[in-house]
């Protein structure tokens, strides 16, 4: 089972098992962490599920796609290389265990 480790601003990590085919923000929604709203539920319409990948899992995700990149463009907290819509992240044997840093504003 894939471990995802959110770490959340102050630096307080939380590993919770994602199940297979889950995103990373629906993994996150049902394990209470708080620190993403997901607002419009995985519709890639609210930018509210922003993430900040560790940049040793970076290079093995997939790249976004150009629906994902634009809605990377309303994220509260600033964009960085790292940024991603975690509700684009799904949760599979292939990508293995991520760490994902927690922005601290969605809105
Ligand atoms: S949950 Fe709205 S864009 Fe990801």
């Amino acid at each position: 089972m894939t471990k995802i480790t959110f770490v959340r601003p102050g630096g307080e990590r939380e590993i919770v098992n994602a199940e297979p085919g889950h995103s990373v923000m629906e993994t996150a929604v049902d394990n209470g962490i708080d620190e993403i709203v997901a607002e419009c539920g995985g519709c890639l319409a609210c930018a509210t599920c922003h993430v900040y990948v560790d940049e040793a899992d970076l290079d093995r995700l997939p790249p976004p796609s150009a629906a994902e990149d634009a809605m990377l463009e309303a994220t509260a907290a600033p964009r960085t290389l790292c940024s991603r819509l975690s509700c684009q992240l799904k949760a599979t044997p292939e990508l293995g265990d991520l760490t994902v840093h927690l922005p601290s504003e969605q809105y």
